[in-house]
């Protein structure tokens, strides 16, 4: 039997408990509410929660300091803190403490709900994948939505590597382009689709590490080994696929041994001796020039030769905006229908922005832009002010006839375009964060650098 997952709410406004009690008891939580800080410590310890809905201030003491108790830690409980007035000290404090989000208050469940479901579901991935290589679900083969023409040669050329299933593959674009989805159609499309399929970020670790990851070690072979020894990617791939994502990145002494595994088709563990034979495919991903980093002499020629016997590059949105509406359609039918809405599209002023702004995060940036919109939108359409998308300089210039930015300095760029987010968001820190692509530590060391405070940044421009 599956058990009920379970939320602790820690808060002495009772209008706001009755109605969040209510919703996620409705999503499926067992839920327990308390008012105090002594309650919220004995509740930790009777039962650590993988939930946790705090406030900040309670009579007795700062919610916020429970994201310290080892309970909350250890059993990496997922926390947000839900206040009336999200001063920044206390949003650095709760994110650099480990919070997921700080809301403003009065919050709505829905979006709460998504805040939770979608850390809940990243930290099941984490432990399942503790070891940056992740065995794939039945979630594994997304569908790839579009058809413009740079798309549907892409998938003139995938069918053919589909046919091939030995050949090397380079999957070449930038970030947020669908590369991973690409290499994962290839293997569940093809004759080792019933073998397992890896997939391991080369940027993640230390070379070490990625050696030892890769390649498997033998017992007693550097301090901290298991004694038991361990079987390398290279090895538990076999029959199957393995995904080098950020290859790119790979140390030289690392570059040399992939060589060596792609000319033999043979493994050497870490401390070991005798050769072990393997049968993977390698699907390899950069969204770095791999011939610049040859040109620099920073990526083996011979390797890269290796790697680019079948060279697929993935193009950027902006170069193929016929899939633009197909795929806001595709992401909107996807999320309103997870959260149990009834939208059905978008306004002509939203589709209008949307097949404008040139998505520099492609895929990705688009797929969040339209999770966003679901969750805050209440009505039957998307409209455009649920859109998270930052003016463009051509936006704002279109509009005003004059030039937008007086201080062209790189500091001074990054000042206002995070200045723009955060008024976008209405100073919500994970999404500023998500759409500037840096973490929520940098966003608030930024924000504390360059003095963005919530009074203090007036609405520059209104988007909407
Ligand atoms: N054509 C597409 N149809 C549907 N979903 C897509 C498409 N392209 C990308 N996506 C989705 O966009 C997101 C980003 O794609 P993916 O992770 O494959 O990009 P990537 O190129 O590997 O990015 P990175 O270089 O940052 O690792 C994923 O959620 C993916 O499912
Ligand atoms: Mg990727």
């Amino acid at each position: 039997m599956q058990t009920k997952p379970s939320m602790l709410i820690v808060d002495n406004d009772m209008d706001h408990t009755r109605e969040l009690e209510l919703a996620f008891r409705k999503e499926g939580f067992e839920v327990k509410v308390v008012s105090d800080f002594g309650h919220a410590k004995a509740e930790l310890r009777r039962r650590p929660p993988q939930a946790l809905v705090m406030t900040n201030e309670l009579d007795d003491g700062r919610a916020i300091d429970l994201l310290q108790s080892s309970e909350v830690i250890d059993n990496k409980t997922v926390c947000v803190v839900c206040v009336h007035d999200p001063a920044i000290q206390d949003v650095g404090e709760a994110v650099n403490g480990g919070a997921v989000d700080v809301v403003e208050k009065p919050v709505f469940p829905g979006h709460l709900s998504a805040i939770i479901g979608k850390a809940m579901a990243e930290r099941r991935n984490q432990s399942r994948d503790s070891t940056a290589a992740k065995a794939i679900d039945s979630m594994a083969r997304p569908p790839i939505i579009g058809s413009s023409k740079p798309l549907k040669a892409l998938m003139d050329s995938l069918n053919l590597v589909i046919q091939a299933p030995k050949a090397t593959v380079l999957i070449e674009g930038e970030s947020g382009t669908g590369k991973e989805l690409i290499a994962r159609a290839i293997h569940y499309d093809g004759a080792r689709k019933n073998g397992p399929f890896l997939a391991i970020n080369c940027a993640t670790l230390t070379e070490n590490l990625l050696e030892a990851e890769l390649f498997g070690y033998e017992a007693g072979a550097f301090t901290g080994a298991l004694a038991s020894g361990k079987k390398g990617l290279f090895d538990a791939a076999n029959g199957g696929t393995l995904f080098l994502d950020e290859v790119g990145e790979l140390a030289p002494g690392l570059q040399a041994r992939l060589l060596r595994v792609l000319q033999e088709n043979r493994i050497k563990r870490v401390g070991g001796v005798s050769d072990i034979e393997v049968d993977v495919r390698i699907i390899a991903a950069t969204n770095r020039d791999l011939r610049h980093e040859v040109n620099e002499k920073r990526f083996r020629a011979d390797l890269f030769y290796r790697l680019n016997v079948v060279p697929l590059l993935v193009p950027p949105l902006r170069d193929r905006a016929a899939d633009i509406p197909e795929l806001c359609a595709y992401f909107l039918e996807k999320f309103s229908s997870e959260m149990g809405k009834m939208i059905r599209g978008f306004s002509p002023e939203a589709h209008a922005r949307l097949a404008r702004y040139p998505w520099p995060g492609n895929v990705r940036e688009l797929r969040n832009v339209c999770e966003y919109a679901a969750i805050v939108c209440d009505g039957e359409a998307i409209e455009k002010r649920h859109l998270t998308i930052p003016e463009t300089q051509m936006e704002q210039q279109a509009d005003t006839d004059t030039l937008p930015l007086k201080d062209m300095s790189l500091r001074g760029m990054e000042s206002e375009l995070i200045r723009m987010v955060l008024n976008e968001t209405r100073f919500n820190i994970t999404r500023s964060a998500n759409i500037l692509g840096i973490n929520r530590s940098t966003l608030y060391n930024k924000m504390r650098d360059y003095g963005l405070q919530r009074d203090e940044c007036p609405r520059v421009r209104q988007s909407v």
